[in-house]
């Protein structure tokens, strides 16, 4: 399986967000989120589950650095919570904030792991949210003041910074779905909200060049190509369209300086208002292109609920496993935009796991793994350039709307005793790491 051309310095990581796994979420002068107010609101998760205790890896932090080395990644992918740096979102700081990714930072650095930062993985401060959140430019200015101090005290120990965590789910689910925090359900909000998402990190693209000019950015979207289930011209206008929506509406501003004219003309009235000097902003270059991806997209014009073939299986989420997905999608990609370098920033599976003594036997997902891996290796092969695979997740943690019930780690967390035990897929993922890197006599004792 190793890929023909595949770098020394290629990126094995697996990856986190901070509402996920932190806990510690009202100490050490940590603000609220939207996600603490969405979480305690009855109704909006699973059961009731709140990121409250979550991993409690604020207070783990070394012992899950440790399982890291364990697992033999030589990258590591997280992100900071703006609530624990700028409780309310803007100046003052929150000295005890900075304090914990100060030691993060510097674990990692003790143990030779790179770090991909995360500025926003969906945590807005409540306060922010309050005076109009995304839907307001003033949060684009608060953004960039905390990348700044981001940068300020961490940007001499990171590799990358990533300024947005999939702006789709932030807008689509957020605002008009209402499924994610905020949970609101109104589409002409969500439209403004993507393009602020856009210009944010184009303000903070242009901010972190100037202070760290070392540290590669980029920007983190969740993509995946969109078959029509059928060739009836209904269905392929469908699969056009939710392309639109989801891949195009992101990728032709930041790498072609437009957006798609079929989804503004689709939008009507909610679209959002945007001027030239903005679309010039939001395609800033960037050093690199962040793909989660973790299924396709399967349309029929007249049955939204209609299932894909799922011939390899669906996963916990419901989620069809759809590795040649991912192939395609870099391929066209790379060929419709050229692209910086691209990161697979999140892939994996959430299964039912068993946990028996100190074992999970979670072949399920090493077979995913596997399957990403190899349709990754598929399209670098055939040329497009991708620097690094993250697995989602290195943890069992809060999944959002979900709670605690859909089980994404490759390390098992007990979430009472908060006992972590590797599961079969870490171990497979470490002796797949291993066997990736060069041959070395004085490794093999000779
Ligand atoms: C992605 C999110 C990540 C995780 C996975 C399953 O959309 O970025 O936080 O929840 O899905």
């Amino acid at each position: 399986m190793p890929s023909r051309s595949l770098p020394e310095d290629f990126q094995w990581g697996v990856a986190t967000s901070a509402y996920q796994i932190e806990g510690a979420a009202f100490q050490g002068g940590r603000g609220p989120s939207i996600w603490d107010t969405f979480s305690h609101t009855p109704g909006k998760v699973v059961d009731g589950h709140t990121g409250d205790v979550a991993c409690d890896h604020y207070h783990r932090l070394e012992e899950d650095l440790d399982l890291l080395v364990a697992l033999g990644v030589n990258a590591y992918r997280f992100s900071v919570a703006w609530p624990r740096v700028m409780p309310d979102g803007r100046f003052p700081l929150n000295p005890k904030g900075l304090d914990f990714y100060d030691r993060m930072l510097d674990g990692l650095c003790a143990r030779g792991i790179r770090s991909q930062l995360t500025l926003y993985h969906w945590d807005l401060p409540q306060s922010l949210h309050e005076a109009r959140g995304w839907g307001h430019r003033d949060t684009l200015q608060h953004f960039t003041d905390y990348a700044q101090v981001i940068a300020r005290r961490l940007g001499d120990r990171v590799d990358s910074i990533a300024t947005i965590n999939e702006p789709w789910v932030v807008a689509t689910l957020g605002y008009e779905r209402g499924i994610f925090a905020p949970g609101l359900t109104d589409r002409r909000l969500a439209m403004q909200v993507s393009h602020h998402l856009l210009m944010a990190h184009g303000l903070a693209v242009q901010a972190l060049r100037a202070l760290v000019p070392r540290v590669k950015l980029g920007i983190v979207l969740n993509l995946a190509p969109t078959y029509a289930a059928r060739a009836s011209a209904a269905d392929r206008a469908k699969a056009q369209l939710e392309d639109g929506l989801l891949v195009r509406w992101y990728m032709d501003p930041l790498f072609r300086g437009c957006y798609p004219q079929d989804v503004l003309e689709h939008l009507g009235a909610d679209a959002p208002s945007v001027k030239p000097e903005e679309l010039k902003l939001i395609r800033e270059p960037t050093d690199f292109l962040g793909v989660n991806y973790y299924t396709r997209n399967f349309v029929h014009a007249e049955d939204p609920n209609l299932k894909p073939p799922g011939k390899l299986g669906f996963t916990d989420m419901g989620w069809e496993v759809y590795p040649q997905g991912l192939t395609h999608l870099l391929l066209r990609l790379a060929h419709d935009y050229s692209p910086p370098p691209f990161y697979i920033t999140e892939n994996g599976a959430a299964f039912v796991d068993r946990l028996e003594g100190d074992s999970v036997h979670d072949l399920k997902r090493v077979h995913y793994l596997e399957q990403h891996i190899a349709a990754m290796n598929a399209a670098r092969d055939q040329g497009v350039d991708v620097r690094g695979y993250f697995a989602w997740s290195f943890l069992d943690n809060f999944e959002w709307a979900s709670g605690y019930l859909k089980r994404f780690g490759l390390v098992h967390v007990d979430f009472e005793s908060q006992r972590r035990v590797l599961k079969d897929s870490a171990l497979w993922y470490r002796n797949f790491i291993a066997a990736q890197q060069p041959w070395r006599p004085e490794a093999a004792g000779i």
